[in-house]
């Protein structure tokens, strides 16, 4: 579903494409925060696999899938993320609500990137709306006929 809205595995492929571009035969390495079910690494160590694709996430991967330029660390980000930094030409974050300070965090993904590196934040939001402009107010006990998802997002 995700891959259908963005219409691709991100958003800016131009920008990644001129990122993931091979420069000499150095590989290009990719990190995911927060990989979940590892799914978006396995894509993109399949388009790019010449690269390095590690995803880390809070709970070990579970994937069944292998691939040959992919693989998956268990790391509470948390923690911090010093273990990773200055080695990435990419790193993607996508959908990572549950830290701790979020604004720490970003901080320290941005230092994973080597010099010229590209960040990818992705962040659902909790909008509603009828026809994708108008946005449905979140239901109440005054307003119960409005929408209850968008109550539940607003909690
Ligand atoms: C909503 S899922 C998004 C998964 C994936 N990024 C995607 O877009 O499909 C959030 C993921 O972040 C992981 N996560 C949450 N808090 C984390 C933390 N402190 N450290 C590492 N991973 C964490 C969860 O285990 C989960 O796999």
């Amino acid at each position: 579903m995700i891959k259908l809205l963005l219409n691709g595995l991100y958003p800016c492929p131009d920008i990644v494409a001129e990122v993931m571009m091979d420069e000499g035969g150095q590989a290009k390495s990719v990190l995911d925060l927060g990989s979940g079910s590892g799914a978006w690494c396995l894509d993109v160590a399949k388009q790019f696999p010449h690269a390095q694709v590690i995803g880390v996430n809070i709970t070990p991967n579970s994937q069944k899938t292998h691939s040959h330029n992919c693989r998956f660390e268990t790391w509470d980000i948390n923690q911090g993320l010093s273990p990773f930094y200055g080695q990435f030409d990419l790193v993607h974050m996508r959908f990572v609500h549950s830290l701790v300070d979020h604004h720490t965090s970003t901080l320290k993904a941005i230092r994973c990137l080597k010099p010229g590196g590209l960040i990818l934040f992705l962040k659902a939001g909790p909008e509603v709306t009828e026809d994708r402009t108008t946005l449905i107010p979140a239901a109440s006990s005054r307003m119960p006929d409005q929408s209850w998802y968008q109550r539940f997002w607003a909690c």
